[in-house]
């Protein structure tokens, strides 16, 4: 029998490929999703992978997928998970587990394996996307199983089995990178009263180090979606990297946070989301020409669960699925672009336009018009102001 490991040249991966075998004599395939985690991750990783034991690597580049069918939903929802985190790392594990589901397939494997710790949420979201699309896989946990404890054990462990120690250095902190975000958890973030060492960011640059000179970025969108930026369209991959780019170089995107992680503890994270930073600003702004009062306030309330589902892994459910359906509806008309001011850190709405807007200067402005006639509130205020009146009669006896 054949295990598909969802794998990525690190020590601990490294190690669950000759654990996997001894443990369950199977054979084990690697594999590794490009999600946007950079090419020092992905350089010869097959030559790794073999070193270890696995008789196959199979390498996908999911980029485009993760940022069209997992990202994109997401930022057109606009979900946001306990105020401030964007789900960089949320949104990426559906994507790789989906993936992997397809390779176990294709190599005829008939379980799968992840290197998440079990005090995390990752590990949910993994197996939550196996058990949804393929729920006769076996899944294997080892972090839950074996008797490694830590970095220690692991070496040990790599070494006694004839497994290449992974020359990269291991970093302090734990990280999660991809297209949208870089995570950093652990170390001396593991105190939620301790600021973060300015040399652990890696996306953005500090914002006092920022140009002096505050960039404007357009950014063009149809039907709820990031299309181009100043006038130039992109590929929802490259628009993304583009806007990493533009955003890191101004300081944008840093949050820093303590969440609540599915398994009920709480934990502080610090992320970088440049570009997603930008994208969020422009998405929103333009809803605020395209959508009435009832409608925004019934989007972010179902954004709300929407962000919650996708924390927990459950991007496959078919309510939020449903709920991705209302949201697309609803931003049909959300088409136009929205022009962003960019100076060290900060990203502020300088001007928003298009065909669909509900705005009508006619009917808005100071200068007096057709349509609405001033005559007309005293009888509204009367009406919408009768409850009160009725009430205030009541107490005064009258
Ligand atoms: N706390 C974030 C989340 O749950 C980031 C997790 C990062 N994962 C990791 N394996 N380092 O989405
Ligand atoms: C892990 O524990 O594997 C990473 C953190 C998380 O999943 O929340």
């Amino acid at each position: 029998n054949k295990v598909v490991l969802a794998y990525s040249g690190g020590l601990d991966t490294s190690v669950i490929v000759p654990w996997l075998r001894e443990n369950y004599g199977c054979e084990v395939v690697c594999f590794t999703g490009d999600v946007g985690q950079g090419v020092q991750e992905l350089e010869g990783l097959e030559q790794k992978a073999k070193a270890s034991g696995a008789c196959q690597l199979v390498v996908k580049d999911l980029k485009e997928e993760f940022v069209r069918d997992f990202i994109f939903p997401c930022l057109r929802a606009g979900a946001i998970y306990e105020r401030k985190y964007l789900l960089g790392t949320s949104m990426a594990r559906p994507v790789i587990a989906k993936a992997m589901v397809d390779v176990a397939k294709e190599v005829g494997a008939d379980a799968v394996s992840h290197g998440c710790t079990g005090k995390g949420n990752d590990q949910v979201r993994f197996e939550l996307t196996f058990f949804a699309l393929n729920p006769e896989l076996s899944v294997v946990a080892p972090w839950r199983e074996w008797e490694i404890k830590g970095r220690e054990d692991a070496i040990e462990y790599a070494i006694k089995h004839n497994v290449p120690v992974p020359v990269t250095k291991k970093s302090i902190y734990s990280r999660d990178r991809n297209l949208w975000h870089l995570s950093h958890e652990g170390d001396i973030l593991e105190d939620p009263a301790s600021e973060p060492k300015e040399d652990m960011y890696m996306m953005t640059v500090d914002p006092k180090e920022a140009p002096d000179q505050p960039e404007y970025v357009k950014i063009g969108i149809v039907e709820g979606l990031p299309v181009s930026i100043n006038g130039k369209e992109f590929s929802p991959a490259s628009l993304l990297s583009e806007l990493n780019e533009i955003g890191g170089k101004h300081g944008i995107g840093r949050i820093d946070m303590v969440e609540n992680r599915l398994v009920g503890m709480k934990s502080r994270g610090v992320y970088e989301t440049p570009g997603g930073t930008i994208l969020f600003a422009a998405a929103r702004e333009l809803e605020s020409l395209t959508l009435d009062r009832e409608t925004i306030q019934i989007k972010d309330f179902l954004a709300l669960k929407y962000a919650e589902l996708v924390y927990a892994g459950r991007w496959f459910d078919p309510l939020r699925e449903s709920m991705d359906a209302f949201m697309k509806e609803i931003t049909k008309t959300t088409t136009g672009s929205v022009t962003l001011k960019l100076y060290k850190g900060s990203v502020s709405v300088t001007g928003r336009e298009g065909p669909n807007s509900l705005y009508r200067q006619d009917i808005s402005s100071f200068e007096s018009g057709e349509i609405y006639n001033q005559a007309d509130a005293a009888g509204f205020i009367r009406l919408y102001g009768l409850p009160m009146r009725v009430r205030a009669m009541l107490e005064k006896g009258l």
